[in-house]
């Protein structure tokens, strides 16, 4: 079998635009594409990624970053110049928010989608656009593992429905003005540099509090996670390995893990013994919040087909984030980032 790596040199574009290249995952698409030996732009507002994200790129003479907004036609237009590939990552990843703040989710998630693929119709010089969709488009699935063509598609929470919304304007554009989109849906992606998320947030509260943990929902909530380089890996091979106009891939590992299993397991890494876990007991039937699914586990038959196959279970990809976290452990609570 073909490694990942060769897997990922197949990508043809030289130089590529990074929505949402400050962040989280799409820092680390940035440091991989600039091995790859590629042209990287990053257009990020900043307003959850960080310049720390990007220390290493810094360095690099292929490597521009255009602080601005997806929402600023002029900003995207000057971070697109020359660009034939876009990985499209911008967005605001905090479900829970859309409870409050739908329109938020609207702005953020649909009409930044809808802003770049203006510029992308009026310049005409990007030929493929690779989206980072989500799981959480499939709502509370009836069918686990979910393939790709499940449906009727109901997602639960704002934030799915702005994804689904963006899959459904990526897709029209894609047809109508003539270039490749590959939509990646998402599970949980863990490990460094994230902000967000329920290992982040349990090594949070225990850095706090070292006897008591505090779990949202039941506890039973078992869900696909997938680290993050291995995520990156499958963004770019779904783009460098398809040719239909509009290919839609699930991205995830193989198995999944309770939130119960994750407190016992980040406990575990942090050395700690007799942690109390204290269930909030969550709304409609032990969810964290409105609008959690409860179950998901990604059919990624179409992803291995490609040929890559995870490395990482769930349980193994909780447990490199949390050791990788308590690597950086200083620095995030000295920073207080
Ligand atoms: N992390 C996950 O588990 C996960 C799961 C499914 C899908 N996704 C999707 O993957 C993508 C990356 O997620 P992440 O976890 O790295 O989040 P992140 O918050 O770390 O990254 C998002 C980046 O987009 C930037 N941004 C937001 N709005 C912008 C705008 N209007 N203009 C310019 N930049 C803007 C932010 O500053 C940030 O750097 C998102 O689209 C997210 O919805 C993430």
């Amino acid at each position: 079998m073909r490694t990942h790596a060769s897997l990922i040199s197949k990508l043809k574009a030289k130089r590529i635009l990074v929505t949402g290249g400050a962040g989280f995952i799409g820092s680390h698409i940035v440091d991989l594409l600039l091995e790859q030996g590629k042209q990287v732009h990053v257009l990020d507002n900043l307003s959850s990624g960080r310049l720390a994200n990007l220390e290493t790129a810094q360095e690099s003479p292929n490597f521009h970053f255009f602080q601005g907004d997806l929402l600023d036609f002029k900003d995207t237009s000057r971070a697109l110049e020359g660009c034939e590939l876009v990985f499209h990552l911008a967005a605001n990843p905090q479900v829970r928010t859309g409870i409050t703040n739908p329109e938020l989710h609207f702005q953020q998630n649909v009409v930044t989608t809808f802003q770049l693929l203006e510029v992308i119709r009026q310049t005409k010089t990007v030929k493929g656009l690779v989206f980072t969709s989500s799981s959480t488009i499939y709502g509370d699935a009836q069918l686990l593992p979910t393939p790709e063509d499940y449906g009727p598609i109901k997602p639960m929470s704002m934030y799915g429905a702005a994804k689904l919304a963006s899959e459904g304007l990526i897709s029209s554009y894609a047809h109508t003005h003539g270039f490749r989109a590959v939509i990646c849906r998402l599970a949980n992606i863990i490990g460094p540099r994230a902000k967000i998320g329920v290992v982040r947030d349990f090594i949070d509260k225990l850095h706090k509090t070292p006897n008591r943990l505090e779990i949202l929902g039941d506890g039973t909530q078992t869900k696909s996670y997938l680290y993050v380089s291995e995520c990156i890996e499958c963004l770019i091979l779904c783009y460098a390995l398809t040719q239909r106009q509009v290919e839609i891939f699930n991205v995830g590992s193989e198995d999944r893990t309770s939130v119960k299993e994750i407190a016992q397991i980040v406990t575990e890494v942090m050395g700690l013994a007799d942690v109390e876990l204290q269930y909030s007991g969550g709304v409609d039937g032990g969810r964290g919040w409105k609008g959690d699914v409860k179950q998901m586990l990604l059919d990624i038959s179409r992803l291995k087909e490609l040929g890559w196959n995870p490395r990482y279970t769930s349980a193994q990809a909780v447990r490199a984030t949390a050791e990788a976290f308590l690597e950086e452990f200083s620095t995030i609570y000295d920073s207080g980032l």
